[in-house]
């Protein structure tokens, strides 16, 4: 890389993606689960429904954690048999900060 590239790229990296590359936020995560998932899962993970999945059960690979965040947010933006879509109602990098915030509930 020319001594030139060293800073250049990553200031042009840095000016055309404003917003976009940012660490998720489980506390924008929390506020968005409250309001979009926590009816159904529990704002605990403990789910109030019958066929939810528990998100506290340590281990347990039904308990939907135990895979990466690109799976999981494909799995949370499609929706399952009874889980709504939530490909239209928030953004990609919304759900990035509730999975944060799931990972953070307490197992
Ligand atoms: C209407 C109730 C309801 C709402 C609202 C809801 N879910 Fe679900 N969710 C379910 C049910 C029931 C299942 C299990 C059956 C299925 O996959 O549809 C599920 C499954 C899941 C799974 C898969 C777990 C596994 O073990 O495979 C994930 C992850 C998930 N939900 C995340 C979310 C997130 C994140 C939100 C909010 C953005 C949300 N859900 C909103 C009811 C709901």
């Amino acid at each position: 890389m020319k001594p030139v590239c060293r800073w250049l790229v990553p200031l042009l990296i840095a000016i055309a993606l404003p917003g976009t590359l940012r660490a998720a936020d489980p506390f924008a995560g929390r506020e968005h689960y409250k309001k979009h998932c926590a009816y159904c899962h529990g704002m605990d993970g403990k789910p109030g429904m019958p066929q939810t999945p528990d998100f506290t059960r340590k281990g347990d690979p039904g308990s939907g954690l135990l895979r990466g965040d690109v799976t999981l947010l494909n799995r949370i933006r499609q929706g399952g048999s009874s889980c709504p879509s939530f490909r239209s109602v928030l953004e990609d990098i919304q759900i990035l900060d509730v999975i944060a915030y799931m990972r953070s509930m307490k197992r």
